[in-house]
């Protein structure tokens, strides 16, 4: 199976709730801008506060900062057999640092896995997704509620008018992205509609 691989697709898409299945399985790492911003934030870091207010508003965080964080991450001994980028990257300009850099560490990637999902229930998966302060695993209110006892926390971004933002910002400035992969033959579309477990076996025969 693949090693080296980025997850791609619209906010909501499942790339979290899907990284974390495949991290398990191939025992490689997922390496997540969205899970690594968050924690400077929480940690109060320069980096955080000056990341905080493009999340909160469903911008995009400058590119300069998460280049900087994927160059020293995958430099990581954890990585050398493999890694999962998820959220990243998602500009143009990313695409391209991450090419320079995979280059200049001498890997290739295996390939980028597209998850398409329609729109309008993404903003019905968003609003209702709770994350696990313990482990973060990923639930929804709805289709896959939280055990009694597990405490959750709702993120600061899963409000509809940030959520909307977030989906604007990803047709506008993510979905070039795809382009940039299609060229070098590496894209896997998948349909992310359907149940968690539907779109693990998609994946799993993609790959
Ligand atoms: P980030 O954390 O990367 O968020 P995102 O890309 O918007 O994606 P999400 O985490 O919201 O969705 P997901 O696809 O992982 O879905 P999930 O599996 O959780 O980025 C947040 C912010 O950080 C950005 O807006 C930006 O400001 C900044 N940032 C991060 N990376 C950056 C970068 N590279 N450059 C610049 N800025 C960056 O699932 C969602 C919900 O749906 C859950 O409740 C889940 O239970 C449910 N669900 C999952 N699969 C299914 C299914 N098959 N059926 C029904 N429900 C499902």
């Amino acid at each position: 199976m693949s090693r080296a691989l980025i997850l791609i697709g619209p906010p909501g898409a499942g790339k979290g709730t899907q990284a974390k299945r495949l991290m398990d399985r191939l025992r490689i790492p997922q390496i997540s801008t969205g899970d690594m911003l968050r924690a400077a934030r929480a940690a109060g870091t320069p980096l955080g506060l000056q990341a905080r207010k493009f999340m909160d508003s469903g911008a995009l965080v400058p590119d300069e900062i998460v280049i900087g964080l994927i160059d020293e991450r995958l430099r990581e001994p954890d990585c050398s057999s493999g890694f999962m980028l998820d959220g990243f990257p998602r500009t143009l300009p990313q695409a391209q640092a991450l090419d320079a850099l995979l280059g200049k560490l001498g890997r290739k990637l295996d390939a980028v896995v597209l998850i398409e999902v329609d729109e309008e229930p993404l903003v019905a998966r968003l609003s209702g997704r709770r994350t696990s302060k313990v482990d973060g695993r990923i639930y929804h209110v709805v289709t896959d509620p939280p055990p009694p006892g597990v405490e959750v926390f709702q993120r600061e971004d899963d409000r509809e008018e940030v959520i909307r933002e977030r989906l604007a910002v990803y047709r506008r400035q993510t979905e070039p992205v795809i382009g940039h992969y299609d060229e070098q033959g590496l894209v896997r579309r998948i349909d992310g509609s359907g149940s968690v477990d539907e779109v693990t076996a998609r994946i799993d025969r993609a790959l």
